[in-house]
């Protein structure tokens, strides 16, 4: 109980404020994505690349069974692990949701350089950002107890926000 776990899309911020609460607050932080790739000893890209997709969202529903067991950790989700209704509820039963949302051009900004995102590969534009998150938008806000746009502040102002709301 009492966990936060920071959902949004990819490139919206969730880890660097993971880390400033950590920094901020001493609460202990887990990096879904991280995880896995230790758990799995494999990059996030090549686990879609030899597994598929569904294969991933497998293991990110068991690192979240084990995760909602935990208390008053901070979690930096993977951008797209509620979508699945049971990752979902689990979140709500052990802690509270926080959506972190920035518009289509400041994610662009932030992932065009990566090729760790395998949803992105082939797909590196502001045009497929905006039509994937306006897609997930709805059930993003549907799940999430609190939101905060990311837009044009420091990872400082969004972390004081955040404690202030929760
Ligand atoms: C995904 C987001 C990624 C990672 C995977 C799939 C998604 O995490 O879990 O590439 O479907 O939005 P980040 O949001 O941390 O980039």
């Amino acid at each position: 109980m009492n966990n936060i776990y920071l959902i949004g899309f990819m490139g919206t911020g969730k880890s660097s404020i993971a880390g400033e609460l950590e920094r901020e607050t001493n609460a202990k932080v887990i990096e879904m994505d991280q995880k896995i790739v230790e758990q799995q000893g494999m990059a996030i890209s090549d686990i879609f690349d030899r597994y598929g997709e569904e294969y991933f969202r497998d293991l990110e529903t068991e690192l979240i069974r084990s995760i909602a067991e935990e208390q008053n950790v901070v979690v930096s989700c993977g951008g797209g692990s509620v979508l699945r209704e049971e990752n979902a509820a689990l979140m709500k039963k052990s802690g509270r949701i926080v959506l972190l949302e920035a518009t289509p051009e400041t994610i662009y900004e932030r992932v065009k350089n990566s090729n760790e995102r395998p949803i992105l590969n082939g797909n590196m534009n502001v045009e497929f950002i905006r039509e994937l998150m306006e897609k997930r938008r709805e059930r993003y806000e549907a799940v999430a107890d609190i939101t905060i746009c990311v837009d044009g502040k420091t990872k400082q102002e969004i972390g004081q926000e955040l404690r202030k709301r929760l």
